[in-house]
């Protein structure tokens, strides 16, 4: 008990009711007209930073700053919201991953040997996202892994592909199925049955997060586990060069299909003995897919057939439910967040976001941990997202009901903080549709704006920040900035996250006078925001927390 407890701040007060609001997907970067934050009627957010310079900057949000293994990654929001809540910076999966590979170790692990023990009469099946975007897994760890468990004694693999378009370009699927085809068929030539058996978008197959819409991983299962798709081709460039011909196609969203042998029989169904992993190394979108290929217990879909494999995640993906019970790397172990250590201290806390952002505000904040701390102290709501569709058709999405519910929140007196996530400005530039990120950054302004209302009525603190860049840069550039174009003159547009650095404003009638952000941490990251944060309930952060951003100077 004692060791949670927070020494007290000799200059900050107590009892202030604290709103923290993450704009997903919000960075800064030059003002034009593919940076749609600018472009958009932001004049809170703009607010923020053009009358209380002493209480706006910017932090870092990609690479080393939040975990990543390079200054090349971008920010995401997983690594994000973890920096955010732990207030420490962990060695991120990619970064465990990689490590993992090249030492050789994962070959040692309980999770491998699992795995091995049906290589000799069963098929190694490997399910993930196939770019090389280092979000949720990346390209040459599947090269490595695929070396590796040949070298081990794998004789026959089998891929099911999700094609990305999100964390990449759209349009680079069909290069890097032509990277993994020419691997497998190498593999061929060495005497190993290597093949892709299935795929789909990622978007419409597999990977949905939060319990957004179960139908995804059914389609997944369906072409992956029983063989059965509305696609059948021989072979997988083929199935995304042909799937991409279709108008408004898009790697993100390509149907689900399955490779057939001559005689139309998929060449690789999910059976008894086979071994599975998933090697994607984040979690949020391969919790779904885990518990349909783990659980004894399920009743999301019809299976239909559940074989009995071992099956692996590449980390573990909830440490919680210990989801999967066996990993090929063990994950970060992200341990004493602030909103744990706030919860020990008194901090009543309510967390709301909809449906495909929640867990980033709860699970995510929490260290990769889901549930309450304390159920007397916490309320997490969730508000159900739209379903099936794209989000550029609704911008909006459900950023003025999550603001409703942080505003009734805040104004019942019954929280000192009061946590959401706003998240337009990545759901709707993920979309790549330059007008319709434009209206989601101002509805996550308008959003704004009714937090820091509520605030301002109960004299409470804002803390307003973002977990990476996205919808401030919608386009590919060249290094002196300059828009990129393809091979036939149109724009490439930029869906994936950018490396920019984002916000933070403090302020609100109850932030001390003479509180404002130090000059002397420059390099300060999203993990410095949670001893900032704990700093303005009053408390000193632990020890080995990142510095706070903040000062209180006498005036
Ligand atoms: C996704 O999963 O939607 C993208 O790959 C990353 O977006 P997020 O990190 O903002 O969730
Ligand atoms: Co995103």
């Amino acid at each position: 008990q004692n060791a949670w407890k927070l020494a007290d701040h000799p200059k900050l007060p107590k009892g202030k009711t604290i709103a923290m609001v993450v704009l997903d997907g919000w960075g800064e970067a030059k003002p034009d007209q593919y940076n749609c934050i600018h472009v958009a009627h932001t004049p809170t957010m703009d607010s923020f930073k053009t009358t209380a310079p002493e209480k706006w900057r910017l932090i870092k949000a990609h690479g080393t700053a939040v975990g990543l293994p390079s200054e090349d990654d971008m920010g995401n929001s997983e690594v994000g919201h973890n920096a955010l809540g732990a207030g420490r910076i962990f060695a991120q999966g990619a970064k465990l991953v990689d490590l993992a590979l090249a030492s050789g170790k994962i070959y040692d692990g309980e999770g491998f040997k699992y795995i091995k023990e049906c290589f000799d009469n069963g098929i190694l099946h490997l399910i993930g996202l196939l770019s090389d975007g280092g979000v949720h897994s990346r390209l040459d760890q599947l090269q490595l892994l695929l070396k590796g468990a040949v070298e081990n004694g794998a004789k026959r693999i089998r891929v099911h592909i999700l094609t990305d378009g999100r964390d990449v370009l759209d349009g680079s699927s069909i290069g890097f199925v032509e990277t993994l085809e020419k691997d497998l068929s190498d593999l061929r030539e060495k005497g190993i049955d290597a093949q892709i058996a299935s795929g789909g978008g990622r978007m419409y197959v597999t990977m949905d997060r939060y319990e957004n819409d179960w139908d995804v991983v059914k389609r997944g299962w369906d072409a992956q586990v029983l063989g059965e798709a509305p696609y059948k081709f021989r072979n997988a460039v083929e199935a995304v060069k042909k799937l991409r011909e279709e108008p408004k196609a898009n790697d993100q969203y390509l149907p689900p299909f399955v490779i057939v042998d001559e005689s139309g029989n998929p060449v690789g169904t999910i059976k008894d003995g086979d071994a599975v992993v998933t090697f994607n190394f984040r979690a949020d979108r391969m919790i779904m897919l885990a518990k349909a290929l783990e659980y004894e217990d399920f009743d999301k879909f019809d299976r239909v057939r559940v074989p009995k494999i071992h099956y692996a995640g590449m980390l573990q993906y909830d440490g919680e439910l210990k989801l999967p019970s066996h990993y090929l790397v063990s994950p970060p172990e992200i341990d004493r967040t602030s909103g744990e250590y706030l919860v020990h201290n008194g901090i009543r806390t309510f967390a709301c976001s909809e449906t495909v952002k929640f867990g980033h505000v709860t699970f995510f904040w929490n260290g990769n941990r889901s549930g309450y701390f304390n159920q007397e102290m916490e309320e997490y709501v969730e508000i159900p997202s739209d379903i099936g569709i794209t989000f550029n058709v609704q911008p909006k999405m459900k950023a003025i009901e999550i603001a409703e519910k942080a505003r009734d929140a805040i104004l019942s007196g019954k929280f000192d903080q009061v946590r959401v996530n706003l998240p337009n400005g990545d759901m709707v530039g993920h979309t790549g549709d330059i007008e319709a990120t434009v209206m989601a950054c101002k509805v996550a302004d308008d959003a704004v704006k009714m937090i820091i209302d509520a605030i301002e009525q109960v004299g409470g603190i804002f803390v307003i920040t973002a977990d990476h860049g996205n919808a401030e840069d919608m386009v590919k550039r060249d290094k002196s900035g300059k828009p990129l174009l393809d091979k036939n003159g149109s724009l490439q547009i930029l869906t994936s996250h950018t490396l920019q650095p984002v916000p933070i404003a403090i302020g609100g009638p109850g932030l001390a006078p003479g509180a404002r952000f130090r000059n002397d941490v420059p390099t300060g990251g999203l993990a410095n925001v949670a001893a900032t944060v704990m700093n303005l309930h009053g408390f000193e952060a632990p020890s080995d927390y990142e510095p706070t951003l903040i000062e209180v100077v006498n005036n």
